[in-house]
């Protein structure tokens, strides 16, 4: 569940990275499978040859997707993004290949992401993401999300009638477009831009029928939900909805590796391996060995711990249960607007009035403003702005690892605001205190309290990793996971597996190496969160005042726990 920087400095992981560790941090097992793999092969380009920890583990997967993939394929990426932009392709070819080459749009919706490529882009309706590529980014139509917190409709029957509503708004967007419609995509439960927003009932049963009706296919961007995030294996499972095309990653390796994958159904598979025969797509690190060993390690841990189990925040005692009564006790507070999500994945929006759900303007970053103060105190969460509108609305994304700890929970949520005589937190932010403030840099060293500062330097060249990783790689707690509770056709697709070099650049404002004050902003320390999300230039901004932490407002606070985890 931690991490600790060069100066011995403990983080508490409450935010799973960016949603995407589930399993803890430093599990062992994770690169002892990586490494039995290297030895016996590292590499093999998916247009010569297939591997059997590749087969093994994606009918694994095939089978952990459902009876709705018996028959199926899966298709190794090195990531979301690249997922994301097979499934597009995967779509189109499916389309062509059963003779409906007019249809190429895909549909998506607003206030989604599905990633950072130009066509992830070009379905996100994330504003701030993709505002400046927009001219080089091909349109397609975004339907309304149900967003029942700010709902433009009636949802006094419980959110049923928005729900349909929404639904409607797909049934028109195809009309409009004519027949050229080859997919729907969609977040079952939102991610970072909205954050956690649930559907409410029957809307994606709808989407689902409507999909069906009108020969579209649907995909399910499972990049963050997917793998027990919420506590079903696919988050779809919570409604019964079977998508013919599941892209997962993040929690498929527990960050480990670079990794994600296109479940698909037996439907698109036959399509093209009785029409044509071969997926025109491909990266060169499809399905690379040693990162599809490290998802089946993973996979094998959260089955051996229960992790799935653990995330459930129906069922009483469970990490996902804690966590849901836990943050639920935020909502007393004045800057509380809303709190929301499911399983592991839980988001806080503050707002700045109550009553009229008023968000604090945008150049305040309040949530990046509590995620730095959270992680001076030793708390890391995800600080993401825009879901009222794409540029205002604040809110925390909050995913950690299913080996939370009761007692870690807790101690997260525990609140200046919950301390006698501190008026700090429900004073709000103060207006006028906003633009002086930093967030020291942080280098994440080590993952283990055994490992001293600096004692893992050097390079590890291949497998995917970096240096930087590794450094962040910390502990797990498989104790306390314990308390708490393919096969590929033959077809091209299921030779196609995957991987990424180590040398890839990385992303967001972490990369900035050192800054002129001489912080060093290397490895995945973007004191994080609130710049990889906010993404605006305002979060860059903070990295140059080197004076001021103070922000005043909202604070995380409390006693660390007092029994030592490692
Ligand atoms: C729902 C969703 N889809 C796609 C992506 C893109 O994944 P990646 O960042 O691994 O490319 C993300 C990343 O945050 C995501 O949350």
């Amino acid at each position: 569940m931690y991490v600790w920087d060069k100066r011995g400095q403990r983080y508490l992981d409450f935010s799973g990275s960016a949603a995407v560790n589930f399993i803890g941090h430093g599990v062992d097992e994770i690169p002892a499978a990586m490494a039995e793999q290297a030895r016996k092969v590292e590499f093999v380009h998916s247009s010569q040859f297939t591997t059997p920890i590749a087969e093994e583990y994606a009918q694994e997967l095939l089978d952990f997707a459902g009876d709705g993939f018996s028959g199926g394929a899966v298709y190794f990426t090195s990531g979301g993004s690249e997922a994301i932009e097979t499934a597009l392709k995967l779509a189109r070819q499916y389309q062509v290949e059963v003779g409906e080459s007019k249809r190429h749009q895909i549909l998506s919706r607003c206030q989604s992401y599905h990633g950072a490529t130009l066509g992830a882009l070009s379905v996100s309706g994330n504003k701030r993401r993709r505002e400046i590529y927009l001219p080089m980014v091909r349109e397609f139509a975004h339907i309304g999300i149900p967003y029942c917190y700010r709902c433009v409709h009636d949802c006094s029957d419980g959110c049923r009638n928005c729900g349909l509503q929404y639904a409607a708004e797909l049934e028109c967007a195809i009309e409009a477009a004519h027949g050229s419609v080859a997919a729907f995509i969609f977040e079952p439960v939102s991610g970072a831009t909205l954050g956690a927003v649930v559907p409410p009932d029957g809307y994606l049963q709808k989407i689902a029928e409507i999909c069906r009706q009108y020969g579209v296919l649907l995909i399910a961007d499972e990049v963050m939900t997917g793998m027990g995030r919420t506590g079903r294996n696919f988050a779809v499972e919570h409604w019964g909805v079977v998508p013919d095309i599941l892209v997962t990653a993040k929690g498929l390796s527990s960050g480990y590796v670079p990794l994600g994958a296109v479940i698909a159904s037996k439907k698109v598979v036959d399509a093209i391996a009785m029409g044509s025969g071969a997926f025109l797509h491909g990266f060169t690190y499809n399905s690379h060995p040693i990162s599809v060993a490290a998802g089946h390690a993973v996979l094998a841990f959260m089955r051996k711990h229960a992790l799935i189990q653990a995330a459930d925040s129906t069922c009483a005692g469970s990490a996902g249960h804690t966590l849901a009564r836990t943050l639920e006790t935020l909502r007393d507070l004045s800057t509380v607007g809303d709190v929301r999500g499911i399983g592991l994945l839980w988001a806080v929006e503050f707002v700045s009035d109550k009553k009229s759900k008023q968000p604090f303007p945008a150049e305040i970053n309040f949530s990046a403003k509590v995620a730095s103060t959270a992680t001076k105190r030793g708390l890391l969460v995800y600080a993401v702005q825009g879901c009222v509108d794409g540029t205002v609305g604040d809110h925390l994304l909050i995913a950690p690892p299913a080996v939370i700890t009761a007692e870690e929970i807790v101690w997260a949520v525990q609140l200046r605001a919950s301390s006698p005589g501190n008026t700090e937190f429900d004073g709000g932010i103060s207006l006028g205190k906003v633009c002086k403030w930093h967030v020291p840099g942080i280098t994440v060293c080590r993952s283990r309290p055994e490992l001293q500062p600096g004692s893992r330097r050097g390079s590890w060249t291949g497998w995917g990793i970096g240096l930087r990783q590794i450094r962040y790689i910390a502990r797990h707690h498989a104790s306390a996971a314990a308390a708490s509770a393919g096969g590929r056709r033959n077809s091209t697709l299921g030779r196609r597996h995957f991987s990424r070099s180590s040398k890839a650049p990385g992303r967001g404002n972490a990369r900035l190496a050192r800054q002129p004050h001489g912080h060093d902003f290397s490895g995945t320390d973007d004191g994080p969160q609130s710049c990889y999300a906010g993404g605006g230039p305002d979060c860059r901004g903070r990295f140059g005042a080197p004076e001021a932490l103070e922000a005043g407002g909202l604070e995380f606070i409390g006693e660390r726990p007092t029994r030592s985890r490692h």
